[in-house]
């Protein structure tokens, strides 16, 4: 038994020995190893936590993101997300997120020099990046360089030298977009269009994209400014799957570029980044607003889901999807309407008045109106899980920052509860199949 203070603890009596035990409770968590002590006997492991999903384990502590989820808060290093999409840019929350403070005119000034120096890839980037099919999903080819950067960067396997870090975090952001936009033009078969490092970040990222026989591309500033302004809400999320997935293959102490690769393939995943790819399909399947009541009835009766809505953390409006219903305006003004807006804006209409939804806190999440303002931009579905990586990378360094420096961390290696046969007597196939 553990001696601990009666008023932070919990006092737990295991039935099956009568046996009474203190665990001491810190923020608001009991440390899982504590429970290892309840045992039936010494022949027996100690009692542990079956959680699939992670639904009720805080892995690590963190100061990047605070959610409250029944509240629809979000913050960056403590600054609400409705301030920094409005007045910051994403190279600058991508500084807070990384080094935990805003910066300084000179550190800011720094910071951008730095990230578009890096801009531009080795050239056998280049050439293996043209060696994928030519209808190779962008996410697969971005998830695949990322990971490949680690051979080009072989000093990155250094990850507890802090200056090196810093290295490859800026190394990392910067190149992102290079990826990104390689992969769509190739999927296009047009060729990859260099970094202008004249540019801003995201005017750069697009110039990339689809600049052509002009000699230089400009995009209209407020198109900038939304895709800007979707990079910053996408830019942390706390301990969300993809950055589980960064936190837990990072534990291992690899490179930082095979450990973010890993982020892009949980976000690839129709849960998790791939949903707003999913939310412009139902609202195409779905068609005009007549049909959105069967539609809804269908996802009543279990047979599909509402994707776009429903969130693990928020059980409230996720702020993200109203700063998007916003940029979705600020965009339409430049491109003009998407007829699914009106889908969408009824849906939501509805949903929000339904019990089904309102009994299960299913609320609009950050993906229910992105993937319309991709659109509008022409973005095939395919790129916008990319967009979405783009957007993360900086919050994956900064978690992943956190993890290798924090003693408390240990490789990621959950527990099981064996379901299988045991001692089976093995017979050779010559015998078995004769
Ligand atoms: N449509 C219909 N019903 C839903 C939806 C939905 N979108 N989401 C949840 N539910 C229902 C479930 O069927 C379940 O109902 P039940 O209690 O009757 O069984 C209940 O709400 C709870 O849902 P869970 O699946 O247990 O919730 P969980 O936290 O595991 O899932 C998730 C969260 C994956 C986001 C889910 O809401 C979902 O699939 N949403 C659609 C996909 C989506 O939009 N994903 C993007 C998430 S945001 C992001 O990754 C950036």
């Amino acid at each position: 038994m553990t001696d601990v203070a009666a008023k932070d603890s919990l006092t737990v009596t295991d039935n099956r020995t009568g046996q009474t035990y203190d665990i001491a409770i810190t923020d608001n968590t009991i440390a899982a190893k504590d429970l290892g002590q309840i045992r039936l006997d010494d022949e027996q492991p100690g009692l542990a936590t079956y959680d699939p999903g992670f639904v009720n384990t805080a892995s690590c502590r963190s100061s990047v993101t605070y959610i409250d989820g029944d509240k629809g808060i979000l913050e960056y290093r403590g600054y609400p997300i409705e301030q920094l999409a409005e007045k910051s840019n994403f190279l600058e929350v991508a500084y807070l997120l990384i080094h935990g403070e805003l910066p300084t005119k000179e550190q800011y000034d720094a910071w951008v020099h730095e990230i578009t120096y890096h801009t531009f890839v080795h050239e056998n980037v280049k050439t293996f990046m043209q060696g994928f099919r030519y209808d190779a999903h962008p996410m697969g080819m971005l998830m695949a360089s990322v990971g490949a950067l680690s051979t080009f960067y072989p000093d990155a396997r250094n990850i507890s030298d802090a200056d090196n870090r810093h290295m490859q975090i800026v190394r990392m952001i910067a190149k992102m977009p290079t990826l990104g936009a390689w992969s769509f033009r190739h999927a296009q078969g047009k060729p990859y269009v260099y970094p202008d490092n004249d540019l801003g970040y995201t005017a750069n990222f697009l110039s990339m994209l689809f600049k052509m026989s002009e000699s230089k591309f400009e995009a209209d500033e407020r198109l900038v400014k939304a895709l800007d302004v979707l990079f910053i809400l996408h830019a942390d999320h706390e301990q969300n799957c993809s950055t589980n997935a960064v936190r837990s293959v990072g534990s291992s102490q690899v490179d930082p570029y095979s450990a973010v690769s890993a982020g892009v393939g949980a976000l690839y995943g129709p849960l998790h980044g791939g949903a707003n790819e999913a939310v412009l399909r139902m609202l195409k399947r779905i068609g005009s607003k007549e049909n959105i009541p069967a539609f809804i009835d269908g996802v009543k009766d279990g047979n599909e889901r509402l994707m776009g809505f429903g969130h693990r953390v928020y059980k409230n409006y996720d702020p993200r999807a109203k700063i998007i219903k916003k940029s979705a305006e600020d965009v339409f003004e430049v491109t003009g309407t998407n007829p699914l807006l009106d889908i969408a804006l009824e849906l939501e209409k509805i949903a929000l008045e339904d019990e089904y939804f309102v009994k299960r806190k299913l609320y609009p999440n950050v993906d229910f109106y992105s993937g319309l303002i991709y659109e509008a931009f022409q973005f095939p579905p395919e790129m916008f899980t990319v967009l979405f990586a783009i957007g993360r990378t900086p919050g994956w360094l900064a978690q992943w920052s956190e993890l290798v420096q924090d003693k408390d961390q240990k490789i990621a290696r959950p527990k099981q509860i064996y379901t299988g046969d045991r001692e089976l007597t093995f017979t050779a196939a010559s015998e078995r199949w004769s």
